[in-house]
């Protein structure tokens, strides 16, 4: 099979508006996870290309894009927006492919791309400052100002909605963009930036550059040229990134997944709460940084959502992405064997309830069977580390105070969800969970691209998403003129 996004070669880079072969010619495989063939090639950029892909970002700001106004601005993200829609089927199907996607939960991460370009095209006019009263004499007032570049390393899991949110915001306020999506995945990034290419988007205000993580992504989180880093992916990576923006004293956003519980009381409606119990824990297989892969249960309603989830996980199917079903495949067989490491450490406990991987799934796809485990204490492994695979974990709790304590005993804070029907418990609790958002018999509210999004501990800082992101992503600057007392 040959793929070529909206007709381009996807081993090229993205850079000052021009597709380019990367230096060295070098190409990686992209492997269709569903059946483990391959794909394509794609780009496999270095630091020259890096270098290149900052140039360009730099120039577009001493050029059109810099000189954009607030309005131009927000009317390209307006046009992105609608092409991206026009586009669906084709970015749905390249995403299908590329990750593994289940064809519908594709489909929702286009729409929730164009959400994001409509929400920032919106946003981008109704940003700005303050005026502060100060000594006789004076007027004084703070100027929101863009970054300059802004650097953007994504991860596998949800290409399309990461784009949307960090570039999206940063391109709002006027910064330019490098990107570097993740070498499992990076066709929609590149039929995104052909996209905002024939959108109007000037040239350099997005560059991509596709390539490994020590190597293109190393060179762009270590560049003396970019001014603000936004980072999602593992804590590990996260380190690094933090550790080398240090060096150049930028700023970085870090979204770096969790351990989400949803909290169950006895005054829950279950039945209510039941699909957003299991779909939280199984869309996208897992691999999603807000899942919710805890699920805290009140002992007096302990057995019944036992039996209630179990029953769900019995019907759900795993299977290739085009098939459309409930699980496609995890993203690589190195996932694989992460996640399956982790359910092999589940074996001392009840396995209450198992998907099935669909018979005629391909034999090289990286499917998992859906997993659900009952009767897990708080300090197991896997109630404590992401595992980023289908799989969930029920714990009992006796009283709200140890159902906080075992909800904020993890290393991460980054979503949690309160099913109860008293409303003084539910804002209780929406003060006392450490997570960066709360929801109230809901959980991931959709899209939620107006909903500030981010973590604490692990799961990192910063927020995206919102109108929030785009204080993230400029640089205050007060200004103070005196100009004498009344005469
Ligand atoms: P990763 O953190 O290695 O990959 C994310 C991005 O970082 C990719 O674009 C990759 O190329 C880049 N990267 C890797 N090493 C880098 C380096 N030294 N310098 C700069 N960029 C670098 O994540 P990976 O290995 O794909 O997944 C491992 C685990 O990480 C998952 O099992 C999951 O627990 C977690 N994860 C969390 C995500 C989230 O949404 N918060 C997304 C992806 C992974
Ligand atoms: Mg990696």
């Amino acid at each position: 099979m040959t793929i070529t996004p909206l007709g381009i070669d996807p081993a090229q880079c993205f850079i000052g508006g021009d597709w380019i072969v990367p230096m060295g010619a070098d190409t990686l495989d992209l492997i269709n996870p569903s059946d483990g063939s391959t794909l394509c090639a794609i780009a496999r950029g270095q630091a020259e290309d890096i270098d290149r892909a900052v140039a360009a970002a730099e120039a577009a700001l001493d050029g059109d894009w810099g000189r954009a106004t607030a309005v131009e601005r927000g009317r390209v993200l307006a046009r992105i927006g609608a092409l991206v829609l026009e586009n669906i089927e084709e970015l749905a199907r390249l995403e299908a492919l590329d990750v593994g996607k289940p064809l519908t939960q594709a489909r929702a991460d286009v729409i929730a791309l164009a959400r994001y370009m409509e929400f920032y095209a919106g946003a981008a006019d109704k940003l700005h400052g303050a005026t502060i009263p100060y000594l006789d004499g004076y007027t004084v007032y703070t100027l929101r100002e863009p970054h300059g570049v802004t650097g953007h390393i994504i991860p596998w899991n949800y290409p399309m909605q990461i784009i949307g949110r960090s570039v999206g915001a940063a391109l709002a306020v006027g910064n330019s963009c490098v990107l570097k999506p993740a070498e499992e995945a990076c066709l929609t990034a590149l039929a995104f930036a052909e996209l905002a290419h024939r959108a109007g988007l000037p040239a350099g205000a997005l560059n991509v550059v596709p390539g490994i993580g020590a190597e293109a992504g190393a060179a762009l989180s270590a560049h003396q040229g970019v001014q603000h880093m936004s980072f999602t992916g593992s804590v590990g990576v996260g380190k690094l990134i933090q550790t080398a923006a240090a060096q150049n004293v930028v700023p970085v956003t870090l979204e770096l997944g969790g351990k989400s519980p949803q909290l169950v009381f006895d005054d829950a409606d279950v039945d209510a709460a039941l699909p957003f119990l299991v779909n939280a824990g199984i869309q996208n297989a897992g691999q999603t940084c807000s899942a919710s892969s805890r699920i805290l249960v009140h002992r007096s309603r302990y057995d019944e959502v036992v039996s209630k989830m179990a029953a769900r996980y019995g019907a759900l199917r795993a299977g290739p992405a085009m098939d459309d079903l409930e699980v496609g495949p995890l993203v690589s067989a190195r996932q694989r064997e992460i996640v399956e490491g982790f359910i092999a450490k589940g074996g001392d406990l009840e396995v209450a309830g198992q998907g099935q991987i669909v018979a005629d799934a391909p034999t090289g796809g990286s499917y998992v069977a859906p997993t659900l485990f009952a009767g897990v204490t708080p300090d197991h492994t896997l109630a404590q580390d992401e595992i980023f695979g289908p799989v969930q974990v029920v714990i009992p709790f006796e009283d709200e105070a140890q159902a906080v304590q075992i909800a904020n005993g993890t290393a991460f804070g980054l979503v949690a969800s309160v099913w109860s029907d008293s409303g003084a418990r539910q804002m209780r609790l929406a003060k006392r969970l450490r997570a960066g958002q709360v929801f109230i018999n809901n959980y991931g509210a959709g899209g939620g691209v107006e909903l500030p999004f981010g973590g604490t501990g692990l799961s990192g800082h910063g927020r995206e998403k919102g109108f929030e992101a785009l204080y993230g992503f400029t640089a205050l600057k007060t200004v103070a003129a005196y100009h004498g007392g009344t005469e």
